[in-house]
Order: C-alpha cells, then sequence, then structure tokens
C-alpha cells in the first residue's frame, strides 16, 4: 500500500460479540495497528471473524485475553518497533499470569509474514505469528493455541481469504461511523525496487464485482455514506462485470454509485500506469466520486524512476496529471515522495522539486529510502549519505507544506459540503470532511452525523478549516 496515513495508531475494534455458547464471560481482544488502510480494514476484519468466538474489544492491553498486533513492514525499524512493544506486551502478560489470567499474543500483519518463525525465537512470549493471506483462519489457529501449540502460518494461501471472512454483524459495522474502507484488491505485481510490498503481500488479487458490490451494500444499509475502496495497487483492479465483460476500478465506481444510500467514493493507492480511460471518466462523470486523488510519483528524475522500477517517466505523470485535471479540474492530488534512493544526485533530487511545483499538491507523503532486506533497490550502489538524505527530506517537506497549507487558504470563503463524522472535541462541534479529505470544524446545529452540509469556510487551521452553516 503507498499511503501511510496512520502510523502506530491504535485502533480500538468495536466488534458486537454474543456470549460465547458455554455461557462463560466474553473474552477481550486488542487489536494495535501500524501502517497503512489496508491494515486498518484487516484489524476490522480480524475483530469480525473474532466475534463469533465471543470476543470483545477491549480499551487496553491489560484488560485483554488476546492482544493482536498488526504490523508494518514498509519501512526502516518497523519490525525493531515490534520487538519493542512486545516487550511491554510481555510484562502485561506476566502480570495477568500473576493474577491467573491467560494471555494469548498474536503478530500479524507484514513484519509476521516477512520474519516468520523468527518472531517465536526473538520473542518466546509470542503464541501465533499470521501472515495477511491467513486472517480467516484466526479461529482455527486459536484454537490450537488453546491446546498448547505455537502457530506460525504465513503461507500465501490458495483460496480466495475474501471468501472466508465473516461480513462482519451489522452492528459491528454501524459503530465504525459512517465512513469505511472496502478492501477490493490486495497484493502487487508492480516490484518498484525500494518496496517489500509486493513480497509481504504478494501476487495482485482482485475480489469479484458481486461480492464487492454486496458489501458496499452491506455498509450502505448500515448508514455508511462514504466508502473507500482499498487495494495495494487499488486501480489495477480487474473482474469480469455481471454483463461479461472485463471490468475494471473505472466501471466498478460507475457499479457502486448505483448503491442506493453510498453518496461519496474515494479509492487508495493507485499506480501511475493504472490510470485507464474508464477511470478518468469516471472522475469526469460521477459527482459522488470525491475529486481527491493519491497518486504517487515517487520522483522526479527519469533515470532515478527507471532504477525505481516505475515504469514510467516525469512526463508520462505529467501528461497523465494534465488529462485528470481536465477532466474534473477542482481535484486535489496527493503523492508519496521517496529522497536519497541510491545513485540519487543533486539534479536528481532537483528534478523531483521541479516536478512538485510544477504539479502543486494538496497532501503528500514523503520519505527517506529505507533499505528493506531482499529488495533490488537494497542491493544498489551508491547508497546516499543520511545526512543527505535528511537535509533533501526537509526541503521536500517545506514545499510540500507550503503547498499544503496554500490549497487550505484557497478554500476560504467556499460553499462546500461536509460529511459530518463524529462529535468534535469542544461542545457544540461536530467534525466532518470536505470532498477533499480535509477535517472542517462544523456547528452542531448544522446537522446530524451522517449529515452532508452546505457549508461556508471561514478559515484554514493547521490541520483543519473551519466553518460557518450556510443559510
Ligand atoms: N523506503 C522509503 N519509503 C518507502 N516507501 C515504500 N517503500 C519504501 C522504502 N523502502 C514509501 C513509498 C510508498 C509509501 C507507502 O511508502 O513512497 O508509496
Ligand atoms: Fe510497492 Fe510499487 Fe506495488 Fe506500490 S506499486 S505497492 S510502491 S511495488
Amino acid at each position: 500500500m503507498e499511503q501511510d496515513v496512520t502510523l502506530d495508531s491504535e485502533n480500538r475494534q468495536a466488534a458486537a460479540a454474543p456470549r460465547p455458547a458455554d455461557g462463560r464471560a466474553p473474552r477481550k481482544v486488542f487489536v494495535k495497528t501500524y501502517g497503512c488502510q489496508m491494515n486498518v480494514y484487516d484489524s476490522q476484519r480480524m475483530a469480525d471473524a473474532l466475534a463469533p468466538q465471543g470476543y470483545e474489544s477491549a480499551a487496553t492491553p491489560e484488560e485483554a485475553d488476546l492482544v493482536l498486533l498488526n504490523t508494518c513492514h514498509i519501512r526502516e525499524k518497523a519490525a525493531e518497533k515490534v520487538y519493542s512493544e512486545l516487550g511491554r506486551i510481555r510484562q502485561i502478560k506476566e502480570a495477568r499470569a500473576r493474577a491467573g489470567r491467560d494471555t494469548v499474543i498474536g503478530i500479524a500483519g507484514c513484519v509476521a509474514q516477512a520474519e516468520g518463525s523468527e518472531i517465536l525465537r526473538r520473542a518466546p512470549a509470542v503464541d501465533l505469528v499470521v501472515g495477511p493471506q491467513t486472517y480467516h483462519r484466526l479461529p482455527a489457529i486459536l484454537s490450537r493455541v488453546a491446546a498448547g501449540e505455537k502457530v506460525v502460518e504465513t503461507e500465501h494461501a490458495v483460496e480466495d481469504k475474501f471468501e472466508h471472512l465473516p461480513a462482519g454483524p451489522r452492528r459491528a459495522v454501524a459503530a465504525r461511523g459512517v465512513t469505511a474502507f472496502l478492501t477490493v484488491q490486495e497484493g502487487c505485481d508492480k516490484f518498484c525496487t525500494f518496496c517489500v510490498v509486493p513480497y509481504t503481500r504478494g501476487a495482485e488479487v482482485s475480489r469479484p464485482v458481486a461480492q464487492i458490490v454486496a458489501e458496499a451494500e452491506r455498509l450502505a444499509a448500515a448508514g455508511v455514506r462514504e466508502v473507500t475502496l482499498l487495494g495495494q495497487n487499488v486501480n489495477a483492479w480487474h473482474g469480469a462485470g455481471p454483463d461479461g465483460r472485463a471490468w475494471g476500478l473505472g466501471e466498478l465506481l460507475f457499479r457502486l454509485a448505483a448503491v442506493p444510500g453510498l453518496d461519496r467514493l474515494r479509492y487508495t493507492t493507485s499506480h501511475p500506469r493504472d490510470m485507464d480511460d474508464a477511470l478518468i471518466a469516471a472522475h469526469r462523470d460521477l459527482d459522488c466520486l470525491m475529486p481527491y486523488l493519491h497518486l504517487p510519483v515517487q520522483a522526479g528524475s527519469d533515470r532515478i524512476l527507471k532504477a525505481m522500477n516505475r515504469r514510467h517517466t516525469a512526463a508520462d505523470y505529467l501528461r497523465l496529471i494534465e488529462r485528470i485535471r481536465a477532466a474534473r479540474p477542482d481535484i486535489a492530488l496527493s503523492g508519496d515522495f521517496i529522497v536519497g534512493f541510491p545513485g540519487e544526485t543533486e539534479a536528481d533530487f532537483e528534478a523531483t522539486m521541479q516536478l512538485v511545483r510544477t504539479i502543486g499538491y494538496a497532501q503528500a507523503f514523503s520519505f527517506k529510502y529505507s533499505p528493506r532486506p531482499g529488495t533490488p533497490g537494497a542491493e544498489l550502489d551508491g547508497h546516499v549519505a543520511e545526512p543527505v538524505k535528511a537535509e533533501r527530506l526537509q526541503r521536500l517537506q517545506a514545499l510540500l507544506g507550503e503547498q499544503q497549507r496554500a490549497f487550505a487558504e484557497a478554500t476560504v470563503g467556499k460553499r462546500i459540503d461536509v460529511l459530518l463524522e463524529k462529535p468534535g472535541r469542544h461542545e457544540g462541534q461536530r467534525v466532518g470532511r470536505s470532498p477533499w479529505l480535509q477535517p472542517v470544524i462544523v456547528d452542531e446545529k448544522a446537522g446530524e452525523i451522517g449529515d452532508i452540509v452546505k457549508v461556508r469556510i471561514t478559515e484554514a487551521g493547521a490541520n483543519s478549516l473551519f466553518s460557518q452553516p450556510c443559510a
């Protein structure tokens, strides 16, 4: 997955848990999620898979019978962070054991996939290691753990994991609010030379149309108004449409636009090579497809793009953006950038800065290159010194920060639609999202959570916009 917005966030899962059939008190699960939205989605699905086993969500690891760390391996030190977190969880496990309570510790996600049984060797307190393709087997894995086994399941299963994941009880869906993620595609065949995703998430797999539509309908029926389609390379999604023709993401979006109750659609993350005509047409024709596109370019120098195996040039990307902007003039662009890829010279870096100046981003994520073991990039000559990477990152982030502020400022005075998502931090306020994904503070009198209301933007703060209801 290319976008990475919730690093280290703790996502408390609201799994509706029926009381176990044997009448025991419900057990509790604490899921800590690292990394991308795909992991957030997977954590929810794990909670869903565990709900029928009598697991309900725990607010803290101290009160959890099962602690799952859903890990990320995209950049450096991810595995180290997991091991240090495990030290803390082990102490909790020991304290609970002294009080006569068992704790099962599980590692899920991309570190689980990459490290496998190495985790059990380094952290003996861990009971199970489960890769992203095998979450549907969690209940069976937990039974084996209960019988005293340590379990490592990291194969890329041949069966369809999506088929096996329960849809989730409606109550659990509703508890998640008015926006939801929906995974439509997983894995990646692009093999950018810096990236571990093709190794940890495996080959590209698309979910069938009927499954996706059914899940979207279920979400809409549970009160969800906005769905973000997820995939590591979401615009590579493909499937057979009900008309028997081959569908791409564009056709799928047209179909989902017809689901009653779904007012807003988004998707992430995309690769420039897979932005086809139908997808661009969807941006032109579908009002419910929000005018925001996360389309990472990574670098602005053709030499570096080639070394990264991105399979496009800077000019290809610029032409593509021109076509997308022609189709949807108000579209806001977001991107990912890597500085200090092996061999990157000052001139290469300047080409990235120049591309950013030409495009103008509303939002961006930028990183120092971090060699990932097993990827071709790590084997290249010409690794860039750490202080040089840090200095380039600082310059790039200053420019991107300026653009982000300018974009926010440009919304001041405009009348825009905001989907109200949750109560605000202060009395009398609600927080919603603009079509361009900006948080907007709205007077609660403007409407209820789940409403899309018209407001006028009065001020752009550092992280959110302030507004007045429109008469
Ligand atoms: N080093 C630095 N950044 C990376 N990303 C992916 N792999 C690496 C790496 N090895 C960044 C890319 C990607 C985002 C999710 O993380 O910019 O789009
Ligand atoms: Fe990684 Fe490239 Fe695939 Fe994105 S497209 S997940 S950066 S290999």
